[in-house]
């Protein structure tokens, strides 16, 4: 104790605490630095999107938030389109991380499992969820694929590709297998009747009902726009 002040001078020393970094912070700020310059539609805030609407969902109908977030994060982390369409690379390679960053194995396989199930494989391919959890995050991760940025996306992922805006000679397909819907050679307006016309009545939870039904009358009124102007309809 110092002799002049009344009180102990330790006390007043200024303290620097060491709060660890959650899981999903670590894994935020990693995913954040990955998509930050990503130009097929893929950006971080595609991912940033997916996020937020998928725990809003979860909000709304259940399920473990920090799941929820961390498979909304990581559901893009290697997409089957970047990976010869290999559907097992971006469920271990979330696992992986979960690992490396001092998750449990527990925790690891139940993103895991909702990253494999997350995709769209196909108009006549079934994709079911095994949780509340993996509900949302499909949800989320399809609302941000129809609307108003739906369409760009779509727009800037054939860009990318180099597939043609329009092509009358391509009639469009109802994949029956995530073989065919992966393989096939399309338009981007075809895109819209091989899956984001079909989204809304594929949706999981009824609040991501609500907001598909919202959004896919924005691509209805779209697509009847686009092709009055195709026809030249004047
Ligand atoms: P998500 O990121 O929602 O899982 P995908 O990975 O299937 O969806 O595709 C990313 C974006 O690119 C989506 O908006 C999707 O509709 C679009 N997309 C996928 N395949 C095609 C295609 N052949 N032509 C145009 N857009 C496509
Ligand atoms: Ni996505």
């Amino acid at each position: 104790m110092n002799s002049i002040f009344p009180i102990d001078i330790e006390l007043l020393k200024p303290k620097i605490y060491f709060r660890p970094m959650s899981l999903v912070s670590e894994i935020f700020d990693l995913v954040q630095k990955q998509f930050e310059s990503e130009g097929t539609g893929h950006d971080w805030y595609h991912i940033d999107r997916v996020r937020k609407v998928a725990l809003h969902l979860a909000k709304l109908e259940g399920g473990d938030s920090e799941v929820v977030e961390l498979a909304a994060l990581l559901h893009d982390i290697a997409d089957h389109k970047f990976h010869g369409h290999d559907l097992a690379v971006g469920p271990a390679k979330a696992r992986e991380i979960i690992l490396e960053k001092g998750g449990s194995v527990d925790l690891a396989d139940k993103v895991g499992l909702i990253i494999s199930e997350t995709s769209f494989k196909g108009a006549g391919v079934e994709t079911p969820v095994s949780s509340i959890e993996s509900a949302v995050v499909q949800d989320a991760d399809r609302l941000d694929a129809i609307g108003a940025i739906g369409i760009a996306r779509t727009f800037a992922y054939g860009g990318s590709i180099g597939q043609p805006i329009y092509d009358p000679e391509l009639v469009p397909e109802a994949h029956d297998s995530f073989e065919a819907y992966a393989k096939t050679r399309t338009s981007t307006i075809n895109h819209f009747y091989e899956k984001l016309l079909l989204i809304k009545d594929r949706i999981n939870t009824d609040s991501g009902k609500k907001i598909a039904d919202e959004r896919h009358k924005v691509m209805e009124e779209f697509l009847d726009q686009f092709h009055k102007e195709w026809e030249v309809d004047l």
